[in-house]
């Protein structure tokens, strides 16, 4: 059950290219969040509910901490990016459903695909990943963004977990000189049954992620981002349309964030 609090921060970092991470002391979001779930966060000062804003679970500590990952793009954003040690936030979660993890039949990669910002819920999932999946299943990580210093700080986290991401970026400062969606085709070839995929990123790179998996019969989950005023179904303004195999509209925070690739109409 989600809940709502005024936690307190316990660090705020700088990572550069605009991206920030919070520790935030919030032990019960912390013990029941789940990847690919999400929190709505404002910063404590001032009564705005319609600054509330929604982030990926990043991270979550035993100890009764938990992470958000954010890139600063407006008011919401910036008010958290200068929030320091010892400041409070208003958040509520954790929220939504997050990503579905079932045992891969024996041979099937698990491939976890972030663009951009879209980065920040993977850590989470291929902790879990490693936690819950049997030994020996094997788990690659492709990662896109526009530059290095994007990229940079966070590639650190997946190889403190013995993960090697791919990477792509749009100006070829770091790996591949391209789009993250390319790196399909040159780590997992164009064939065979053999990957399950798990992507977040902007719409245009998972609507080609997804072309890609369908094109191959590939189980593909994709974590969609809306904008959202409530953030528990109350506002009706998160709608996406369905693929029309399934129902016509979604609400992202309710029915998502995280869906079938196959049940998103991706127009
Ligand atoms: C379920 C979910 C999880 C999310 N997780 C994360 C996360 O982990 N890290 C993170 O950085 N962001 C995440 N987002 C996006 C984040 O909520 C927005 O970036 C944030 O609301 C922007 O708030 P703001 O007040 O700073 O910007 P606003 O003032 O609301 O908007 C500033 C400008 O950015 C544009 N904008 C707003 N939101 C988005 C968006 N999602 N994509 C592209 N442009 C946008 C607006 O149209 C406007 O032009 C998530 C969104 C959803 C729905
Ligand atoms: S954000 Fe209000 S209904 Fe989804």
């Amino acid at each position: 059950m989600p809940g709502q609090y005024l936690a307190t921060i316990e660090s705020n970092e700088d990572l550069g290219a605009g991206v920030c991470r919070l520790t935030i002391l919030a032990p019960e979001i912390a013990a029941a969040g789940r990847p690919g779930q999400f929190v709505m966060l404002r910063s404590g000062r001032g009564l705005d509910p319609l600054l509330s804003r929604p982030f990926s679970l990043h991270q979550t500590m035993a100890d009764g901490r938990m992470q958000v990952l954010f890139k600063v793009l407006g008011e919401g954003t910036r008010r958290l990016a200068a929030l320091a040690a010892g400041a409070s936030v208003a958040i509520v979660g954790p929220l939504g459903r997050g990503f579905a993890l079932t045992p891969p039949p024996t041979g099937t990669r698990l491939g976890l695909i972030g663009g951009g910002i879209g980065v920040a819920p993977l850590l989470f999932l291929a902790r879990e990943i490693q936690r819950l999946l049997p030994d020996g299943t094997a788990l690659d990580v492709l990662l896109g963004a526009r530059s290095k210093a994007e990229l940079a700080p966070l590639l650190a986290d997946f190889r403190a977990l013995g993960l090697e991401p791919a990477v792509a970026t749009d100006d070829g400062s770091l790996g591949h000189h391209g789009l993250v969606p390319e790196l399909i085709d040159q780590q997992w070839g164009q064939e065979g049954s053999h990957c399950r995929v798990f992507c977040c990123g902007p719409w245009p790179m998972m609507a080609a992620v997804a072309s890609r998996c369908r094109e191959r019969g590939w189980a593909c989950q994709v974590s969609l981002e809306a904008m959202m005023a409530c953030g528990f179904s109350a506002c009706l303004g998160c709608a996406v349309a369905g693929s029309g195999k399934r129902e016509r509209y979604f609400h992202v925070c309710k029915d998502g964030p995280v869906f079938q690739a196959e049940d998103v109409n991706w127009g």
